[in-house]
C-alpha cells in the first residue's frame, strides 16, 4: 500500500468566545509514501492548523484522516499520542531543542519516551547525528551550535525513531539563504532515501525544491501541483 496519509473534507473551527474561526474549510488530499511536499499559503491560511491535524497534535472538527490505513478519528487520546510518537517526526522553525541538554541527549529524548534502553539509545542517536553531519558536535549544547547545526540536531531527533513521515513547519524560517539551502539538501537526501517529507514554507525557492506544492488560501486548497488543477 502506497498511501501514507488520506485526508477527506477536513474542517477546523476554533471557538473564540462568541466567534467562530474557520481555519480549515474542507480540505481533501492524499500523500503517497516517498512524497516530498511543500504546503504554501499566506499567513492565516490554515497551514499550521493542517500540520497540527495531520501530525495528530490536534483533532479536526469534522472530516476523516487515515495514516497508513489507521483511522485517526477513532483513536483515543493515548492511541493518538502513540501514533504521533511512532509515526511522525517533527521539525520546527525554532528548533525546539532543550537548551541544557547536549546534541546527543536531545536526539535521544524521543527514544526515552519510546522505552528504548540506554545503550541502544546512544547508538541510534549517534548514528542519526552522523547522518546529518554532526558527529563532531555531539557534546555541544544548542547555544553552542549555529542555527543550521541546531536544525540538523532537530532533524536527527525527528529521524531517530524512524518515523513514517517528517512534518516540518517553516524549517528554514530562522536560517540565512545558504544555511537554508543546506537544510533543504538534507531533506532532499532523506527523501531520496525513501522518507516522506511534508514541509510548510512561505518561501517559493524552498517550495521549488520539493516535488509537489499544495497551496492553501483561507482554509481551502486552491492548488495542488500533483493534480494540475484546483483542488477540493
Ligand atoms: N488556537 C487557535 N484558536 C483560535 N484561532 C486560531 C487558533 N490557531 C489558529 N487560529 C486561527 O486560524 C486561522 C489559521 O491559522 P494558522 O495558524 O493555521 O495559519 P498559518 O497559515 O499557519 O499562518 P502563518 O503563516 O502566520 O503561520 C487563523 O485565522 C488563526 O487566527
Ligand atoms: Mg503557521
Amino acid at each position: 500500500m502506497n498511501v501514507m496519509i488520506e485526508a477527506t473534507k477536513l474542517t477546523k473551527v476554533y471557538q473564540m468566545g462568541d466567534e467562530q474561526v474557520h481555519a480549515l474549510r474542507g480540505v481533501s488530499f492524499a500523500v503517497q509514501k516517498k512524497d516530498f511536499i511543500a504546503i504554501m499559503g499566506p499567513s492565516g491560511s490554515g497551514k499550521s492548523t493542517m500540520l497540527h491535524i495531520i501530525g495528530c497534535l490536534d483533532r479536526p472538527t469534522a472530516g476523516e484522516l487515515f495514516i497508513e490505513g489507521l483511522n485517526v478519528q477513532e483513536a483515543g487520546g493515548n492511541k493518538l499520542a502513540e501514533i504521533r510518537n511512532q509515526k511522525i517526526g517533527f521539525v520546527f522553525q525554532n528548533f525546539n531543542l532543550m537548551a541544557k541538554a547536549t546534541a546527543v541527549e536531545n536526539v535521544e529524548l524521543p527514544l526515552i519516551y519510546a522505552g528504548i534502553r540506554k545503550r541502544e539509545r546512544r547508538q541510534r542517536a549517534l548514528a542519526a547525528l552522523e547522518r546529518v553531519g554532526l558527529s563532531d558536535r555531539i557534546k555541544h549544547r544548542p547555544p553552542e551550535l549555529s542555527g543550521g547545526q541546531r536544525q540538523r540536531v532537530a532533524i536527527a531527533r525527528a529521524m531517530v525513531t524512524e518515523p513514517a513521515f517528517i512534518l516540518a513547519d517553516e524549517p528554514t524560517g530562522a536560517l540565512d539563504t545558504t544555511t537554508s539551502g543546506q537544510i533543504l539538501d538534507l531533506f532532499a537526501e532523506l527523501n531520496d532515501e525513501g522518507n516522506t517529507v511534508i514541509l510548510i514554507t512561505h518561501d517559493p525557492t524552498v517550495a521549488q525544491r520539493t516535488h509537489r506544492i499544495i497551496e492553501l488560501l483561507d482554509g481551502r486548497i486552491t492548488r495542488d501541483s500533483s493534480r494540475n488543477g484546483v483542488g477540493a
